[in-house]
C-alpha cells in the first residue's frame, strides 16, 4: 500500500513491540560468531524524526516510544540500540527496523532491505549509507526475499517489518 506513510505511525505501541522483539532476536542470533543474513521485505526509511509535523500530528510516538523507551532495562538490546541512535542522530531521532539491524548486526553480516515507495527508498538509501551499508532493493519485498533465497550466509532472520 504505497499511500501509507510510516512517519505518521513510527514509534507507536505496535512499532515498539515489534522492534523490541526484533532487537532481542538479532542480539540472540549474534551471540554465535558466525555470519548471518538479515532480510527485510518492508523496510521503510530507517530513520524518523519524531519532531516532524506528521509524527506530532498523530501523537502516536508520544504515547508509544515516548512513554516506553525508559521502561526497557539499560542492557536490553532494544534500549542499547535506541541509546546509540539518539547519541548519533539526536534526541528526536527514532530508529526504524533497518537502522536497528545496522546497529545490532556486525560487519560480517549481510543486510537485505526492500522498499517499494520511491521517496522512502531514497531516504532509506541515505540512512543506510550513513549507517554502514546494506543491499537495497527497490522492488516488492516478497519477490526480493524469494529471489535471494537461499541467501548467503544461509542462517539468519527474515522480517516483514509491517502489519499484514
Ligand atoms: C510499516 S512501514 C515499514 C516500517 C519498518 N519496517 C520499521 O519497522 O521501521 C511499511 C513500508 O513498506 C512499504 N511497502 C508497501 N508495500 C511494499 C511491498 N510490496 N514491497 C516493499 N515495500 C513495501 C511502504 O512504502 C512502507 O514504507
Amino acid at each position: 500500500m504505497l499511500s501509507y506513510q510510516h512517519i505518521y505511525h513510527a514509534g507507536n505501541l505496535a512499532d515498539v513491540h515489534k522492534h523490541a522483539a526484533l532487537a532481542w532476536v538479532l542480539d540472540y542470533l549474534t551471540r554465535k560468531n558466525k555470519p548471518l543474513s538479515y532480510i527485510e521485505t518492508h523496510a521503510g526509511r530507517g530513520l524518523y524524526d519524531l519532531s516532524a509535523a506528521e509524527a506530532v500530528k498523530t501523537g502516536e510516538a508520544k504515547a508509544g516510544i515516548g512513554r516506553l523507551a525508559r521502561t526497557f532495562a539499560s542492557d536490553h538490546p532494544y534500549r542499547r540500540a535506541l541509546d546509540k541512535v539518539a547519541q548519533k542522530y539526536g534526541p528526536n531521532a527514532y530508529a526504524g527496523s533497518p537502522l536497528l539491524a545496522a546497529e545490532l548486526l556486525r560487519p560480517m553480516d549481510n543486510i537485505h532491505l526492500a522498499e517499494l515507495h520511491p521517496q522512502e527508498h531514497g531516504a532509506l538509501k541515505a540512512t543506510m549509507q550513513k549507517a554502514g551499508g546494506a543491499q537495497l532493493y527497490h522492488q516488492d519485498g516478497f519477490e526480493m526475499a524469494q529471489s535471494i533465497c537461499p541467501p548467503e550466509p544461509r542462517s539468519g532472520a527474515a522480517y516483514t517489518g509491517t502489519l499484514l
